[in-house]
């Protein structure tokens, strides 16, 4: 577990070029378990998320090198179960359900674990599959899912849940004949599955709207891809320019994936100049105070939730943000009040007074984006923070000391 030592009020300018998406590239990876053959994929972000989904892969009997952003997965033969402490360690191991499901006919998962930030119950996969014809059992901290063969189904999901659309999805690749998924998630994570599926020989189509169509068919085979942009990494880097009073440019990004964002921080006065591939900020002499809401995709996403309030510590006047995706999701608030923030979750909302002079601390990062959300508050803030386990931290940012470094952050990683 290392540290971040941080000193900040030191305007950030220059250009981050962004990795591939995390969500995206976790997702691939598991649906890569329902083909055969010799998968490239690129653009894949050097994070432990992947680590840790490269372990899962391995235990299952894929063969999996990684060198620099490409991924080379194998896959023969698929076996056996997944390994339960890889599983506890991250919430989108889940996702191994659908397609192992699909192409053992059995599974096994402990419960995930994952971010601390609300219940994720996972009612709605498990619904779906049993809709497809899958007997489910809760043994103490686990499910068992068994179907012979999945069959298709039209379901009705009662929330646009992302990680269920991507389950069902793959899981509905092999079925016997078609499944309808009503209310999906539409986030661009989606679609990127939904190419590759379709690169594998799935007949998918829909992604990106609320209805996805999936015909099954008896065998997939593989794939190359290049793994969609990471839009929250791309968002938390323009907030650190931001943040500190500075102008930058992300760039190997798809700036309409950003638009949400990019549309609150026009509002709060930041200049925000779009061309192909790639968004600039410029910080405005004073930032304004906002209201927004989180949603589903195109809503406000909830993964830049805690990076904006840190933001709007520094903006003038009383912010409000309303989190309706996950409850639990403020644990970091606490953290960043320790710099000097006046933040006040209530409930489901939380109010921000600015501006305030923040003043370095030592924190703790408790989540990947609330620890993002720290790293945001201590290059505000006058002098030097530390933030400790930051592991939170490295399961989403590919070096995120060094990217910040290259746009003059002092930041440095400390060895524990
Ligand atoms: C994914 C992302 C996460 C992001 C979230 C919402 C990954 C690895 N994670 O998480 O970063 O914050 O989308 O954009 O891609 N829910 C249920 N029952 C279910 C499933 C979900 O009630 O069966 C609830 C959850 O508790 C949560 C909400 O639905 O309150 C959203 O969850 P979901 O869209 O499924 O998010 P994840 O796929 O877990």
């Amino acid at each position: 577990m290392g540290k971040f030592l941080v000193e900040g009020r030191h305007p950030l300018s220059g250009r981050i070029s962004i990795n591939g998406a995390k969500n995206s590239a976790l997702k691939l990876m598991v649906a890569a378990l329902l083909g055969h053959g010799t998968f490239r994929l690129e653009n894949v972000p050097r994070i432990t998320d992947v680590e840790t989904m490269a372990g899962v892969l391995r235990a299952l009997g894929v063969e999996v090198h990684f060198t620099s952003d490409l991924l080379k997965l194998d896959v023969s033969s698929v076996r056996g179960q997944t390994p339960e402490a890889l599983v506890k360690a991250m919430r989108a191991s889940v996702q191994v359900m659908g397609p192992l499901l699909a192409r053992l006919g059995r599974v096994e998962v402990a419960r995930p674990g994952g971010c601390n930030i609300g219940s994720r119950p996972l009612d709605i996969h498990l619904a779906g599959f049993e809709q497809m014809g899958a007997k489910i059992e809760v043994k103490d901290d686990r499910f068992v899912a068994r179907a012979p063969r999945l069959h298709g189904a039209d379901i009705t999901f009662r929330y646009p849940s992302v990680g269920a659309t991507e389950n069902i999805m793959m899981a509905a690749t092999m079925a016997k004949g078609r499944t309808i998924i009503r209310n999906a998630a539409r986030e661009p994570e989606i679609i990127d599955i939904q190419d590759f599926l379709n690169g594998m020989g799935a007949q998918v189509q829909g992604a990106g709207t609320p209805v996805i169509t999936i015909d099954g068919v008896r065998e997939l085979g593989a794939t190359d891809f290049s793994v969609v942009p990471d839009r929250i990494e791309a968002g938390t880097y323009l907030l650190a320019f931001l943040i500190t009073g500075g102008s930058g440019t992300v760039e190997h990004v798809v700036p309409d994936h950003l638009a949400p964002l990019l549309d609150l921080l026009e509002a709060m006065g930041a200049g925000v100049e779009i061309r192909e591939g790639e968004v600039s900020v410029v910080s405005p002499p004073a930032l304004k105070s906002f209201q927004v809401s989180t949603g589903p995709y195109p809503g406000f996403p909830t993964d830049m939730q805690p990076q904006v309030v840190a933001l709007a510590t520094q903006a003038e006047g009383r912010s409000e943000l309303k989190e309706v995706v996950f409850d639990r999701r403020f644990g970091y608030t606490l953290e960043l009040n320790k710099l000097g923030a006046n933040i006040a979750p209530n409930n489901r909302a939380v109010f921000i007074q600015g501006k305030t002079d923040l003043s370095g601390a030592s924190l703790t990062a408790g989540d990947l984006r609330g620890g993002a959300a720290l790293v945001l508050g201590a290059l505000a803030a006058e002098g030097q923070s530390i933030i400790g386990d930051i592991e939170h931290i490295d399961r989403g940012y590919e070096a995120m000391e060094e990217r910040l470094q290259g746009v003059g952050a002092k930041i440095q990683r400390l060895a524990d």
